[in-house]
């Protein structure tokens, strides 16, 4: 298929067979609630928003049982929002990957899987975190870490099960070295699984009251047979070390 910035207004007529003066008139009602935007230089052109790409994804979790109501927005990462949402009023976790000009200077340094991609767009790369973190928790989760267990995934949008507790670095804790202990022993059985975090630290794990922990944010992980694994897992451990000194 051709691919543009803006898809042309009269592309657009020609490929869903209306008259462009209805494309247009659509195409209105959607800029209005900025789903769409709209480029007008040589041509009139329109292109998806993220919140468009979002109302498309959320709707097929919508009509696949996965979700049926969101709720409020709990956290704005470098790479993505992460909202509640709900089925039959049982929490769940969704996060949205939004990668842009701006996010991606900030990550772009450990992530390997963008290299040779140049040609990628924004959504494409959201799609590709998306994918990456979703595909880590499951394997991580069938071994047994213990990470959030997740649910589905669509698009640029993955979703988890929610964990009842705070981050680390917010944490009192009543018996630190039995939770530092825990922390290690999941780095060493999600490396025996085959994966290195490669960005751990205090915000990436979660405390729940019994001291149970849970491991998240895993976008970015590395396979335990890279040759850079060592030196990720090292710089992994040692950032939970610096912590609980
Ligand atoms: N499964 C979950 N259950 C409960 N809370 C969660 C869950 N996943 C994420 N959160 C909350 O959302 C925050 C951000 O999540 P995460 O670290 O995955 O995203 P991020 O976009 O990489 O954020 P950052 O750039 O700040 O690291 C977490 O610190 C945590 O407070
Ligand atoms: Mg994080």
């Amino acid at each position: 298929m051709k691919r543009f910035e803006y898809v042309p207004l009269q592309f657009i007529a020609k490929k869903i067979r209306l008259k462009p003066a209805k494309v247009e008139q659509i195409m209105n009602y959607l800029l209005k609630f900025r789903l769409i935007k709209r480029k007008t230089t040589e041509y009139i052109g329109y292109a998806l928003t993220y919140k468009g790409l979002d109302a498309i994804a959320l709707r097929a979790l919508g009509v696949h049982g996965v979700i049926s109501k969101v709720g409020p927005k709990i956290g704005m990462g470098k790479e993505g929002d992460i909202w509640i949402a709900y089925l039959n009023n049982k929490p769940r976790i969704i996060k949205l990957f939004r990668i842009s000009k701006e996010s991606f200077r900030q990550i772009r340094f450990h992530r390997y899987y963008y290299v040779g991609n140049r040609r990628m767009n924004w959504f494409e790369l959201s799609f590709k975190s998306a994918y990456r973190e979703f595909n880590a928790l499951a394997l991580l989760y069938r071994n047994g870490v213990h990470v959030p267990n997740p649910i589905a995934r669509n698009r640029h949008v993955i979703v988890m099960e929610y964990v009842d507790g705070r981050e680390l670095i917010k944490c009192r804790l009543e018996e630190p070295l039995e939770v530092f202990t825990r922390i290690l022993n999941e780095i060493s059985k999600a490396y025996n699984a085959g994966i290195v975090h490669a960005d751990l630290s205090e915000f990436n794990v979660l405390v729940t009251v019994d001291g149970e922990i849970y491991i998240i944010d895993w976008p970015q992980y590395i396979r335990s047979d890279h040759p850079d694994a060592p030196k990720f897992l090292i710089r992994d451990i040692q950032q939970i070390v610096k912590y609980f000194n």
